[in-house]
């Protein structure tokens, strides 16, 4: 579900016409709707409102302060893996009791930021890591409060790059090992060991893996309970899908009827259990498109292509994953404005095949290959849809191509949350002597 659409012709986030804000802020340009990150943050929210969770929106998915402060406003926590997301959470007025940190190259500088600043669990990745909050904490005289972030060996059924649950991944500890991890660590006095995290993957189109890795970090718990282990948090991560190709990903509720059932015992009574969660992807990927504007056609061979004034650097998800962006344009030639948006549009009688290839110096750089696109000319927009999480937050300069602006829509009105970064700010911190 999202607020972008086509009416009269032409597509609109919210009540903007898409081209009024770029007549205003040029492209290639971000553009989010408020709205529809807030109905996913919702979906969320209320899906899961038995089990009373802490919902640690996950800032690598999009880091805007303003959106940010839009979903803390809302109850969101943060989800933060760096010193530098750490500060974005805190700018954004997030409570730092709501606030985890992950990540498996944590440095003793965020790790004493993250204490200065009382975040609610640090999540652990590794022996060494642990050993090195102990001494860091036990030395400033503080507890820092842990959750062990476990690999319950089960396969999300996603992208290689982005799959984390199996036991080969980097990520985290297995459950063998978890167990020898509270053994050796769990009674010390700097760090109260007292959560268990799990990040699976992302995106995860099923309910299955949750399931069958939730069940694996119970009994889990319950072991290490029976050792005497106080386990009072577990932090299922995040990982839920998203629309790219059209309806792929389940609904937050189909999630919640799968999870729920399994936690609900479990957040009540003598030894509740806290539940974390950290979503980014399922909040924030439907409520961004990239728009960026057609500078020329050309044929090579046998196949053409269209090039547009966004690139690698501004959405690197298909050079990178192979990942499926929906493209269209966002005043379509008369007859191709879609019934319904998505990839069965490209099977419209009289589209032709494309590839939409960016300005950058790469052959890996392109936002849509082999696509059936309406005829385009010169200056046409088009729309990269399901952009809003890792998009502009994955944004590099390569090419020296300073980052588009972000825009945020809210109803019929829209104001810019990151201006267009220019050559100099670019350039800022680099000397020529
Ligand atoms: N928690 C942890 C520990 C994570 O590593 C991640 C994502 C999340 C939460 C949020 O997952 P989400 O709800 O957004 O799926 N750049 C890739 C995605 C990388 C995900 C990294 N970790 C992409 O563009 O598909």
């Amino acid at each position: 579900m999202d607020h972008f659409a086509y009416r009269s012709g032409e597509l609109y986030c919210e009540d903007v016409p898409v081209a009024r804000i770029v007549e205003s802020v040029g492209t290639p340009a971000y553009i989010y709707s408020s709205a529809t990150l807030l109905h996913h943050y919702d979906a969320v929210a209320t899906a899961f409102a038995a089990l009373r969770p802490i919902i640690c929106y996950s800032i690598k998915s999009c880091p805007n302060l303003h959106i940010c402060r839009l979903l803390k406003d809302r109850g969101a926590g943060f989800d933060v893996v760096s010193g530098g997301e750490l500060l974005r959470a805190l700018r954004a007025s997030g409570d730092p009791a709501k606030i985890v940190f992950a990540g498996v190259g944590k440095t003793d500088d965020e790790i004493n930021l993250a204490l200065d600043s009382k975040i609610g669990w640090f999540n652990i990745e590794s022996e060494a890591e642990l050993a090195n909050l102990i001494e860091i904490a036990g030395r400033r005289g503080v507890v820092a409060r842990a959750a062990l972030r476990v690999n319950p060996d089960v396969d999300p059924k996603t992208h290689r790059y982005t799959s984390t649950g199996k036991k080969e991944s980097k990520f985290g500890v297995d459950l063998e090992r978890a167990r020898r991890v509270f053994q050796e660590y769990g009674r010390h006095g700097s760090v109260r060991l007292c959560g268990i995290h799990l990040h699976i993957g992302s995106p995860v189109n099923t309910v299955e893996p949750y399931v069958s890795a939730i069940r694996k970090t119970l009994t889990l718990i319950d072991e290490l309970r029976s050792d005497g282990f106080a386990i009072d948090t577990l932090d299922i991560g995040g990982g839920f899908g998203a629309h790219y190709k059209s309806s792929e990903a389940p609904p937050a509720v189909a999630y919640a009827e799968a999870i729920v059932p399994l936690l609900t015992d479990r957040v009540g009574g003598a030894n509740p259990l806290s539940i974390i969660m950290e979503p980014g992807r399922s909040i924030a990927a439907n409520a961004g498109i990239l728009v960026a504007r057609t500078l020329y056609l050309k044929k090579s061979g046998e196949r053409d292509f269209l090039i547009v004034d966004a690139g690698m650097n501004d959405l690197i998800r298909p050079a990178l994953y192979e990942a499926y962006h929906f493209v269209w344009p966002v005043r379509p030639a008369t007859g191709f404005v879609p019934a319904e948006r998505g990839e069965s549009t490209t099977t419209m009688p009289g589209c032709l095949p494309m590839d939409v290839v960016g300005p950058v110096c790469e052959s890996g750089d392109f936002l849509a290959k082999d696509r059936m696109l309406p005829p385009m000319q010169r200056g046409d927009l088009v729309a990269v849809f399901t952009a809003g999480a890792y998009g502009m937050a994955m944004a590099s300069h390569y090419n020296s191509r300073p980052n588009p602006p972000e825009v945020l829509v809210e109803g019929g009105a829209f104001r810019v949350i990151r201006r267009r970064e220019g050559y100099e700010e670019m350039m800022a911190g680099e000397s020529v002597t």
